[in-house]
């Protein structure tokens, strides 16, 4: 017994490190951020996001270039992430949601010429 609970103790380090680590680019956007916004760092900082420890500020800002992307300190950052940026981490909530009828509020609204009328008649244009 004792012998297994010393190398139980002696695995733990190496269960730690196998949690991944943050990439430099997150560090970089801490470096700054952590003055600028520490709510925003504090929050991360309770998150499983960061328990895992590999998924930070660049894993969700920054990737394929779009419209909303602007070059911000050396790495092209986009300000809006929309769960399109959490589907491909997230394929099973996404697949869940898709499946549910909130999520197909705003086409219902839209493409509805009831809906449209109704918008049009309320804001007289
Ligand atoms: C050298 C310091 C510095 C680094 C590095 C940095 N930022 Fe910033 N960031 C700022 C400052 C200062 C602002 C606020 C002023 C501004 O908009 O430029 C800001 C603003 C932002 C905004 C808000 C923009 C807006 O218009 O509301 C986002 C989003 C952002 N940073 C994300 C990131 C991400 C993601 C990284 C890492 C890839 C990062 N930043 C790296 C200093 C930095
Ligand atoms: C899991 C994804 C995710 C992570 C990780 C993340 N963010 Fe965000 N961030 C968002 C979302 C979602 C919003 C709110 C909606 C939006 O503005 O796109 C947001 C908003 C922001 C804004 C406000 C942008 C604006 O509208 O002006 C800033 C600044 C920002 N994040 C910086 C950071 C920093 C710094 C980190 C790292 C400590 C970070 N974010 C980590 C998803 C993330
Ligand atoms: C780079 C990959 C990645 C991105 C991008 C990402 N996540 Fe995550 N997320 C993870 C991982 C890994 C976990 C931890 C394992 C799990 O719970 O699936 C996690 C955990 C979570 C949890 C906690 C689940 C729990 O069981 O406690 C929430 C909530 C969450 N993510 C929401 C989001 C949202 C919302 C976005 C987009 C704004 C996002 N994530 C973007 C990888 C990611």
């Amino acid at each position: 017994m004792k012998i297994l609970i010393f190398l139980l103790i002696l695995l733990v380090p190496f269960c730690i490190e196998a949690k991944g680590t943050l990439s430099e680019a997150t560090k970089a956007c801490i470096e700054c951020h952590e003055i600028i916004n520490p709510g925003i760092v504090n929050d991360w900082k309770k998150s499983k996001h960061y328990e895992i420890g590999s998924i930070g500020c660049a894993e969700c800002h920054t990737g394929k270039e779009r419209p909303d992307s602007f070059p911000h300190n050396g790495y092209m950052v986009h300000k809006v992430v929309s769960p399109k940026d959490c589907a491909p981490c997230h394929t099973v909530e996404a697949k869940e949601y898709e499946n549910n009828i909130m999520s197909h509020a705003y086409e219902n609204l839209m493409y509805n010429s009831l809906f449209k009328d109704l918008a049009r008649t309320v804001n007289h244009f």
